[in-house]
C-alpha cells in the first residue's frame, strides 16, 4: 500500500483528532537549546506531538488545530539569517507544503488562545512561553489535567497505531539501522575501542542524512543498561552489547540491539546464555498478535529466561514459582519492551498515559516496575521485544537482594558465567491484523549467523 501525500496524511490525522476533542489544540514545535553560547546550539529536535500533525521539523513555530483545520504560526526568516543559514522557505511556502488552511506570524498566536489545550514541550524556553501565554502551569508527565489531559489522551489514541505514511518512515529507519549494525559487526575486528565501532555505525546513519534516535550504546559493559561511554578497549573474550537505532528526517525511530563476541566466536558460556535470551525473544515475537496483553508477553520472557537459567543450574526451583517471586529480575531487571514511533520510547513524555491502558498503574514489584507497556496489542502498534540477561553488581551484590534470593541462586555456578556481563537482543515488531511483522528481521540474530557476519 502506498502512503498518502504529506498534506493528505496530515489532514487525515487532524480530522481524526477533531472526532475526539471539541476544543482547539495548540502544539508548539520547540526551539533550539544553546550549548555554551546562544549561537552554538545542540542539534534541534522538534516536539513529537507537533511533528505528528505538522509533518516537518519546523523551529519556533506553533500549530493550532480546530475542527480539522490547521493554522500555522511562524515568523518569516529575519533578513540577516540568510547570511548565516542560507535562504529558508517563507511562511507561505511552508504552509503550502503541509497543507495549512491559514498562516500568521508568531505574535498573532496570542489572539487565538481561547479555550485551547496543549501538551508541554521539552525545552524550557518554549515551555515558559506556553505557560505564560495560556496563563496556567502546563505540568509535565502524569500531572496534566483538564483539557490538556483530554488532548493528551486524544493524541495518544491516534499515535498508538501507525498510518501508512508513518510506516514508510519507520521502515526506512529500521532498514538503515540494520545496515548500521552490519557495519558495526564488520568494523569490530579492525577496532580497538568501543568508540570506533560506534563511529562505523553512526557513519551509516549520518550517511543516510538521518540521526540517531537515542544515545547509542556500544559497550563491553552491557550490565550498565544505558551505558553512554565508549572509551573501553574491546578485547577477545568480551561481548559487545550494541543498541543503536536511526531516526528519519521527519522524526521516526528504530531501536535495535545485538550482542556479539569481539573475537568473532562466542565462548560456550556466552552461547549458553545467548541462546536463552534468544529463546525468550523468539517466543515473545511468535506470540505477538492483536488482542494479546503485552504484560503477558513480558511474563513469557521472564518464564523462558527462568527456565533456561534453571536448566543451566544458575537458578534453583520451579520456574513458575521463581517468576512469581521475581527471581528472573535478578538477571532481567527491565521490561520486555515499549512502544516505538516518533520517540524511541513513544510518548513517554506523557508518563504512562500511552504505555498503560486506562485504569492501569505501574506495579512496584521488582520484576514489573520497569514494564513500560501494559495494554492489549492492536494492529498498527509498533513495539520492541528486547529480553536480556545482565550481571548487574548493584543488584547481585546488594545484601538485601542476596539474602532474599540466597537459596534461589547457585552463586558458585553463576561464577562460571563471569564472561557474560550483559546480553540483549532487540527487534521492532509491528502488530498486524493476522499477527506480526518484524521490521528489523533483515538483521540476523542467531549465534551462528552473528558469528558468520563477524568473519
Ligand atoms: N534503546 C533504548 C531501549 O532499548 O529502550
Ligand atoms: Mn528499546
Ligand atoms: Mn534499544
Amino acid at each position: 500500500m502506498t502512503a498518502n501525500s504529506l498534506p493528505e496524511t496530515l489532514r487525515h490525522r487532524r480530522q481524526k483528532l477533531a472526532q475526539l476533542i471539541d476544543f482547539p489544540a495548540i502544539l508548539w514545535s520547540g526551539a533550539n537549546s544553546p550549548r555554551n553560547f546562544p549561537a552554538n546550539t545542540f542539534p534541534y529536535r522538534a516536539n513529537s506531538h507537533f511533528l505528528y500533525f505538522a509533518g516537518i521539523p519546523l523551529q519556533n513555530a506553533a500549530i493550532r488545530l480546530e475542527a480539522g483545520n490547521l493554522q500555522l504560526f511562524i515568523d518569516d526568516p529575519d533578513p540577516s539569517s540568510a547570511l548565516w543559514h542560507g535562504e529558508t522557505p517563507t511562511r507561505e511556502e511552508i504552509a503550502e507544503k503541509i497543507g495549512a488552511n491559514d498562516t500568521r506570524p508568531m505574535a498573532e498566536l496570542a489572539a487565538y488562545l481561547e479555550n485551547a489545550a496543549t501538551v508541554p514541550v521539552q525545552d524550557a524556553g518554549t515551555w515558559t512561553q506556553q505557560t505564560q501565554l495560556l496563563e496556567r502551569w502546563i505540568l509535565p508527565k502524569n500531572q496534566l489535567e483538564g483539557i490538556d489531559l483530554d488532548l493528551a489522551k486524544a493524541i495518544v489514541s491516534l499515535r498508538l497505531t501507525h498510518d501508512q505514511t508513518a510506516l514508510v518512515e519507520l521502515r526506512k529507519a529500521a532498514d538503515v539501522s540494520v545496515q548500521a549494525h552490519k557495519a558495526g559487526m564488520a568494523a569490530t575486528s579492525k577496532s580497538n575501542v568501543e568508540a570506533q565501532v560506534r563511529a562505523a555505525m553512526e557513519a551509516v546513519i549520518m550517511g543516510h542524512n538521518m540521526t540517531t534516535a537515542y544515545t547509542s550504546i556500544v559497550t563491553v559493559h552491557g550490565e550498565v543498561l544505558h551505558n553512554g561511554h565508549y572509551h573501553h578497549p574491546i578485547e577477545p573474550g568480551d561481548l559487545l552489547l550494541v543498541d543503536v537505532g536511526a531516526e528519519t528526517q521527519t522524526g521516526w525511530a528504530a531501536d535495535i540491539t545485538r550482542t556479539w563476541p569481539v573475537s568473532g566466536k562466542f565462548s560456550s558460556t556466552q552461547r549458553d546464555i545467548y541462546d536463552i535470551v534468544l529463546a525468550a525473544h523468539d517466543a515473545c515475537i511468535e506470540n505477538i498478535a492483536p488482542g494479546v496483553e503485552y504484560g503477558e508477553i513480558h511474563l513469557l520472557a521472564a518464564t523462558v529466561i527462568t527456565e533456561g537459567l534453571v536448566n543451566l543450574g544458575i537458578l534453583r526451583g520451579n520456574p513458575e514459582d521463581l517468576v512469581k517471586t521475581d527471581a528472573h529480575a535478578l538477571f532481567f531487571p527491565h521490561g520486555i519492551g515499549h512502544l516505538l514511533g516518533l520517540d524511541v520510547h513513544d510518548m513517554e513524555d506523557l508518563g504512562d498515559l500511552a504505555g498503560y491502558d486506562e485504569g492501569r498503574k505501574r506495579s512496584d514489584r521488582f520484576g514489573l516496575s520497569y514494564l513500560r507497556l501494559n495494554r492489549p496489542l492492536r494492529p498498527g502498534m509498533l513495539v520492541t521485544i528486547e529480553p536480556g540477561f545482565y550481571q548487574v553488581p548493584a543488584i547481585l551484590n546488594d545484601p538485601k537482594v542476596k539474602s532474599q534470593y540466597q537459596s534461589r541462586v547457585n552463586w558458585q555456578r553463576l561464577e562460571q558465567f563471569a564472561d557474560v556481563r550483559g546480553i540483549r537482543i532487540e527487534d521492532d515488531v509491528l502488530v498486524t491484523e493476522s499477527g506480526r511483522e518484524v521490521l528489523t528481521a533483515a538483521l540476523p540474530n542467531s549465534a551462528n549467523a552473528i558469528e558468520e557476519l563477524l568473519t
